[in-house]
């Protein structure tokens, strides 16, 4: 059955104000729409644990820089409607960039800059300070028990989660394991700029992580030598431009000084016109 769609805040919280007296629990999945396998992982998550399930199509601008692709982001309501049907998504919030920014712009921001200025933040300055603020708001403006986030966007979701803790935020933050195509390339909405080359040769960015993995698990003590190891595998691919490879201790998201602990391997790299990111943990007891 196809969701119910809603367009304005204060009709999504007669409606979910309606379910939360009938004591039921609301399971919330925040997206940009073009959804895929990996957003269909997260709304099935939902419908396994909660009694309401709300999805969001959003495509945020404020988590957009001027040079990025906020105009062509690839949109398409009908496709996505039957996915979130599928997955037995109840609700999807669909608001307007008027609905959520009345004043054409906030004068509120969430920042954590010291989480928000690594990795993506690098390239990416201003990204995670206009996540942080849409998914705040879009907390307020929900209230799930739950909300569910994908893994390939680690930082993003360590961000969240951090938030979510320093603002006492009432919510369950679930994260949802990576959901990859057969040749290990991470799910993304920005798969479809991909040329058919380019799509072949996007797979690069695993069989680095798969190549880092392998140091690690065979016992290397030194980041440095994972790092390269990634990177070299990355630059060996004509059509990849890469961005970073890296080790990091998934706490703090500095590079460790040695491998006796988990860590989480990330890759980013442009192949052809977008930009693409995976990662992968390694716990400590699978290396010993
Ligand atoms: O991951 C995304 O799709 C977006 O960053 C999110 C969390 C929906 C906020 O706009």
């Amino acid at each position: 059955m196809s969701p119910t769609v809603i367009s304005t805040i204060a009709e999504l919280r007669t409606e979910l104000d309606d379910h939360r007296r009938d004591g039921r629990s609301i399971g919330f999945v925040p997206t940009m729409g073009a959804l895929h396998a990996g957003h269909a992982s997260l709304m099935t998550r939902a419908r396994a644990a909660d009694e309401i399930v709300l999805a969001s199509i959003f495509v945020n601008p404020l988590q957009f820089a001027a040079t990025e692709d906020l105009a062509d982001y690839p949109r398409d309501l009908n496709s996505d409607s039957e996915l979130a049907g599928e997955c037995g998504v109840d609700l999807l919030f669909v608001p307007t960039v008027a609905e959520m920014y009345p004043a054409g712009t906030l004068l509120t921001e969430v920042r954590l800059p010291r989480l928000a200025t690594k990795l993506e933040g690098l390239t990416r300055p201003t990204h995670f300070t206009g996540v942080a603020t849409v998914v705040a708001k879009l907390l307020n403006i929900v209230g799930p028990c739950r909300a569910y986030f994908g893994e390939k966007d680690f930082q993003q979701l360590a961000i969240i989660r951090r938030m979510v803790d320093d603002l006492s935020v009432p919510v369950e933050v679930v994260g949802c394991t990576i959901v990859r195509e057969d040749d290990g390339l991470a799910m993304s909405s920005r798969n479809v700029y991909l040329t058919p080359p380019e799509r072949e040769a996007a797979s690069v960015l695993r069989l680095a992580l798969d190549a880092g993995e392998a140091i690690v698990k065979g016992g290397a003590s030194n980041p440095e030598a994972v790092i390269a190891a990634m990177s070299a595998v990355i630059n060996g691919e004509p059509l990849a431009q890469l961005d970073y490879a890296t080790v990091i201790d998934p706490l703090t998201f500095e590079i460790p000084a040695n491998l006796n602990h988990d860590v989480r391997l990330l890759v980013a790299a442009r192949v052809g016109r977008p930009r693409l990111i995976d990662n992968c943990g390694i716990s400590f007891e699978k290396v010993l």
